[in-house]
């Protein structure tokens, strides 16, 4: 079977609750012909989460952080945990995104710890691997994501968890708000490898069943081709998806039949 296309938006730092509230309203009617043909996820912050969490909840829309803290309850200062998260009714959570890696530095094994309790928990993660422009100019993209792949799967059992209990976006770090994404090429060219990782990992079934995200300034003039490759699965979009008009247009062109 075919992977299901998904087309996330992460508005990252951005919405208040109003704002939230208006983009949903405006975003539904416009996406209501797409659902057959791509899953749609929205990452809010959290504290506009619950919002977008009710307005979505009888719509096939995902709603997700963008980040958690791997312990369910107790003394960490600043974090919320799985459980909050579902309360709130999110069914998905963005981790490792390389601004949780490089800013607030997370770790491969924080990363994977996550990764691990939302599987448990029943949260879709999607797991963000990337290099940065140096290692990529150093000739280095493989190693660096390579290594953030291998890492996930020192918390989670492939075999265990089957292939579409998690998702990966591949975001080269240098293209994410940078307005220069990665050619069709070289996203597939890392995609395909983290397919062939996942291969080796967990076997053809596992690896034929993960989706495998580009994100990275996607936009409407080049989003076709990007997801129009063999390997890619939909995108994670940053900047094109704090718009209505942009990401709605963006998810319409993903629900069409792929050759
Ligand atoms: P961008 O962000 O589309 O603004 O480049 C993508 C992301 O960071 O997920």
């Amino acid at each position: 079977m075919a992977r299901r296309p998904m087309m996330a938006a992460n508005w990252k730092m951005n919405k208040l609750i109003s704002e939230a509230e208006e983009y949903v309203e405006g975003l539904l009617p416009r996406i209501s012909d797409a659902h057959e043909g791509v899953d749609v996820a929205i990452f809010a912050p959290f504290t506009c989460l619950g919002a977008v969490a009710r307005m979505t909840q009888d719509t096939p829309v995902l709603v997700g952080a963008q980040n958690f803290y791997y312990e369910d309850s107790g003394a960490f200062t600043g974090e919320v945990s799985a459980p909050m998260l579902k309360d709130l009714g999110a069914g998905a959570v963005v981790i490792g995104h390389s601004e949780r890696r490089e800013i607030f530095g997370e770790t491969d094994e924080a990363v994977a710890l996550k990764a691990a309790r939302a599987v448990e928990a029943g949260l879709l993660p999607i797991i963000c691997v990337g290099e940065t422009k140096e290692e990529r100019d150093a000739g280095k993209m493989w190693e660096k994501v390579g290594a953030q792949v291998r890492a996930v799967f020192e918390q989670l059992d492939a075999q265990q968890i089957g292939g579409g209990a998690i998702v990966f976006a591949y975001e080269p770090v240098w293209a994410i708000g940078t307005g220069e994404s990665a050619t069709p090429e070289d996203a597939q060219e890392a995609i395909g490898k983290i397919r062939d990782l996942l291969r080796e990992i967990g076997g053809e079934d596992f690896a034929r069943e993960v989706r495998i995200l580009y994100g990275g300034s996607i936009k409407a003039d080049n989003v076709d081709e990007i997801i129009a490759q063999e390997d890619v699965d939909g995108g994670l979009v940053g900047g094109a998806s704090l718009e209505v008009d942009t990401f709605a247009k963006l998810v319409n062109g993903a629900s069409k039949p792929r050759e």
